[in-house]
């Protein structure tokens, strides 16, 4: 049986996973329309990746026996002044997590509970990722989107990317 308060902050991320679903949804909107689809793609296949994160988080909770629920998700309120700037929200928002994702891991060590610190093994390395992948597209946008040509070639980039379902997450 999980530890109450691990239990809580569990399906405490649940709700923030949602979000920053709702969140990234909410910059494809702003890319739609600025016109930039590309941008725009690669926002709505991070939000379906978030998606599975909060569906990985409410399998384990369920399959630990433990009662999920869901508080409201909040609004996404960012508004931006230039086509860098929810990219670098982004940057910020993956950190936030990671200290989350952080202070779960933690609690799950002081109470010894190797279970749940192993799977969340898998959220700490995909956090790694998630944000240098952040971190790579600010660089890459100060370096080439203030020239047309660089954004537009930037725009191809991110319109190819794939979504694949975290099969090789935690189990279902
Ligand atoms: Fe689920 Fe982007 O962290």
């Amino acid at each position: 049986m999980l530890d109450k308060n691990i239990a809580a902050m569990l399906n405490d991320q649940i709700n923030k996973e949602l979000y920053s679903a709702y969140l990234y949804l909410d910059f494809a909107n702003y890319y739609a329309d600025e016109g930039l689809d590309g941008f725009a793609h690669w926002y709505e296949v991070q939000a379906q990746e978030e998606r599975d994160h909060a569906f990985m988080l409410r399998r384990y909770l369920i399959n630990s026996g433990v009662r999920v629920r869901f508080e409201a998700v909040a609004k996404p309120d960012k508004s931006f002044s230039d086509h860098l700037a929810p990219l670098q929200a982004g940057f910020e928002h993956e950190q936030y997590v990671t200290s989350l994702i952080t202070a779960i891991y933690h609690a799950a060590f002081e109470q010894k509970d190797y279970k749940t610190m192993q799977f969340l093994d898998w959220f700490i390395k995909e956090q790694g990722e998630e944000e240098a992948t952040a971190e790579d597209m600010v660089k890459k946008m100060k370096l080439f989107g203030s020239d047309a040509r660089g954004l537009y070639a930037l725009n191809q980039e991110l319109a190819a990317r794939v979504y694949a379902p975290s099969a090789t997450g935690p189990a279902m």
